[in-house]
């Protein structure tokens, strides 16, 4: 069934019960009750007990394919039960799931039987910010901090490395137009450096344009955009590829941590 107006707030205080494994989908629910952004359709698979629960963005036009589907399930049993009979997938176009890397056979299992290919996309450490009071002071000189506008929808997706060759300008679009992000700008107010927040809350697409790596600037947009977001009651987090070395390092040096027994994933299928 499809949750509407106070179910959604329900929805969002049962997932506290499950955090720190829900937090994609209770981070996904915390922006969609407090911020108007592109529409999405949350399902279900009972009320007000669930088992499984799905966001699912509306698709519009192509590009919206881009935008990930995230799903917290309780029960894996329920939860292919329910990706096998309901229609609440659309296995005949591309769809991006991001879920709990434990029910990674399963999803495999069922598109398998389906005949739809599928793919890892990714595999992440999720890491949370528990305590924002030790994070380095962001009174830093010299650097010009802002935030990011639609304007900069084509940088964005130009040096994301997911964005390659895909249509994800709507998804970003949407992530500049309505969620928080924050830049550095060099000399010519251009952006040098940037942290976006996806419609899960997590903070991401982090980046530094090569030449002015290693200035301190991802340290500063961590810290500046987490005392944001804290202070705003969301949850402060981040997924990081587990290859990702570098970015694990600086965000775990900034005081985030994980549970290592977890790991959050993405799939393709139909890709
Ligand atoms: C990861 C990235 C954002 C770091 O940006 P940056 O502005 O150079 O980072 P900073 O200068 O603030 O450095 C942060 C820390 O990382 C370390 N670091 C930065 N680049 C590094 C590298 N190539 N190798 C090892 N350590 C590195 C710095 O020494 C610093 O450590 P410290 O806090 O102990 O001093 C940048 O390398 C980048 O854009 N990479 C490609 C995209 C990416 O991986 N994004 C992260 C996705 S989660």
């Amino acid at each position: 069934m499809e949750l509407t107006g106070e179910q959604l707030k329900m929805a969002e205080n049962q997932l506290k019960r499950y955090l720190p494994r829900s937090q994609q989908v209770y981070g996904y629910l915390v922006l969609r009750n407090r911020v108007r952004s592109d529409p999405v359709r949350v399902f279900v698979d009972r009320w007000p007990e669930f088992n499984v629960i799905v966001c699912k963005p509306q698709y519009e036009q192509k590009g919206d394919l881009f935008k990930d589907i995230p799903v917290f399930a309780t029960d894996q049993a329920i939860l292919e039960d329910i990706i096998t009979k309901s229609n609440v997938l659309d296995w005949t176009q591309f769809i991006c799931i991001g879920i709990n890397l434990r029910h990674m056979e399963i999803l495999k299992a069922v598109a398998s039987e389906k005949g739809v290919s599928s793919s890892q996309l990714a595999v992440c450490h999720m890491m949370i910010l528990k305590d924002v009071s030790n994070l380095p002071s962001i009174d830093s000189p010299g650097i010009s901090l802002s935030y990011l506008d639609e304007s900069h929808v084509g940088l964005v997706n130009q040096m994301w490395k997911f964005a390659k060759n895909k249509e994800a300008v709507r998804m970003i679009r949407n992530m500049l137009a309505n969620f928080p992000s924050c830049s550095v700008l060099d000399a010519e107010g251009k952006p040098v450096s940037w942290i976006l927040t996806y419609a899960s809350c997590a903070m991401g697409i982090l980046y530094t344009l090569p030449e002015h790596r290693g200035k301190g600037y991802a340290n500063v947009l961590i810290s500046t955009m987490a005392k944001r977001l804290h202070a705003q009651g969301y949850p402060v987090y981040c997924f990081i590829e587990e290859e990702n070395e570098t970015s694990y390092k600086l965000f775990k040096n900034l005081g985030f941590t994980q549970d290592p027994s977890h790991r959050e994933a993405w799939f393709g299928f139909n890709d």
